[in-house]
């Protein structure tokens, strides 16, 4: 066996490898680790408003109560007692009904990505997302090298017309599955109307496509009224669940809820993968979700990154120059900026970076890596109202000091 440089293995891997991009982002994002810095750039949820008493006791109960079963391996789908609990999490959020025998329990929404990837993507296989969306969706499919074709969107979220004229071009069964994030979507922060809900499942019936509905944000809603989700309009979508954004990531904890047929092929791709998720933590999650009142500890997250948002929305308003625009999220993470065409905000992040500030540029979120250079993702989760307007004061003067 010869040396494993960089140009041996480059030479041996797999052309699913060579195929996958690293990001030059990453390396800046890697120098953004200093104090004066204000982060619009990661999605990681506030895990300091978790009660301290809540995670503790939810965590010693596993450890007292369940051990045997908590450090020994589990099945591969998971504990029925936690798939139990993410029946009630789904009837809570819109979904009653859901047979705890039809979840897979999976270690995190991504690995769920992941494994549906690996169950259903034949290379050169079409399938459709929103354009921009889910760097971590476009990675997970982009290993089975498929063609991704993204559907813009608006406000309402993904456009309907636009979505059937991809469908045309392709006819029935020409496209294996559209994976949509219909509630607050990453990275564009907009949510699908019922009408088009109801629309893309019409569509999904006359084209034969099948539906991923994938909903990290869905219980973060800060203003109006919760839309009906996919899953609950039609049993057969198949719906991806995460403790991830409602408790804590770290617990690496998520679901897929399917029909039986699709959890049955899923299972037997997760045997190869991992032979069954962590048991310790299902343990802690079942704990949390039924010994502390998780609900109330949700409602104060709603509170706080509702305020958040408010602070970025109003940062937008008083410092952004006239020909940006961004959309206007009720829930979730994420608000979506959009500069003129000749503004790069990829080029960008080094001033941004030496004002302190830092985001995440938009081409990160398209397949082609290359659209979306004059959008970016601002994440309004992580910092304090204070910290979000001076953020954006410092991004608005970047763009502007460009164009001096
Ligand atoms: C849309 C979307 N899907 C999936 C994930 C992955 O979540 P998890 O932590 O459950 O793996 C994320 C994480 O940010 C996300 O935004």
């Amino acid at each position: 066996m010869s040396k494993l440089t960089e140009e041996t293995v480059k030479n041996k891997v797999a052309d699913r490898v060579l195929s996958m991009r690293s990001s030059a982002v990453r390396d800046l994002f890697a120098a953004a680790n200093r104090d004066d810095i204000i982060s619009l750039a990661g999605g990681m949820p506030d895990v300091s408003l978790l009660p301290a008493e809540a995670v503790q006791k939810a965590a010693e109960a596993a450890y007292d109560t369940n051990r045997k079963e908590a450090l020994q391996y589990g099945g591969t789908p998971g504990r029925p007692e936690t798939a139990k609990v993410f029946s009630m999490i789904m009837e809570t959020g819109g979904v009653p009904g859901v047979d705890p025998a039809d979840i897979l329990i999976t270690t995190g929404a991504q690995e769920a990505l992941d494994l549906l990837g690996k169950t259903f993507i034949n290379p050169g296989d079409v399938i459709l997302c929103e354009g921009p969306t889910y760097l971590g969706a476009l990675q997970a499919f982009a290993a089975y090298q498929p063609e991704i074709i993204c559907i813009p969107f608006d406000e309402d979220g993904m456009k309907m017309d636009l979505l059937e004229e991809e469908l045309q071009k392709h006819g029935k069964g020409g496209v294996k599955f559209l994976y949509t994030i219909p509630n607050f979507q990453n990275p564009g922060g907009v949510t699908l109307s019922l009408e088009r809900r109801k629309r893309l499942l019409e569509l999904s019936e006359e084209y034969d496509f099948m539906v991923l509905e994938d909903d990290p944000y869905g219980r973060l809603r800060y203003e109006g009224e919760p839309i009906t989700p996919l899953k609950a309009l039609f049993d057969q979508v198949i719906y991806l669940g995460t403790i991830s954004k409602t408790f804590a990531p770290g617990l690496r904890t998520g679901w897929i809820a399917a029909p039986s047929a699709v959890i049955e092929k899923v299972n037997l791709m997760k045997q190869g993968t991992d032979l069954c998720g962590s048991t310790f933590d299902q343990v802690i999650v079942e704990h949390y979700f039924t010994d502390t009142p998780w609900e109330e500890t949700l409602a104060k997250f709603v509170d706080t990154y509702a305020e958040r948002k408010d602070a970025m929305l109003a940062a937008l308003e008083e410092f952004m120059p006239e020909d940006v625009t961004w959309t206007h999220p009720t829930g979730g993470f994420f608000v979506w900026l959009t500069a003129p065409e000749n503004v790069d905000l990829v080029a960008l992040l080094p001033q941004a970076l030496e004002q302190g500030v830092i985001y995440t540029p938009g081409n990160g979120f398209f397949p082609d890596g290359e659209t979306g250079k004059n959008c970016a993702r601002l994440a309004f989760c992580f910092e304090s109202p204070e910290n979000l307007r001076a953020a954006i004061e410092r991004m608005a003067k970047v763009i502007e000091d460009s164009r001096a």
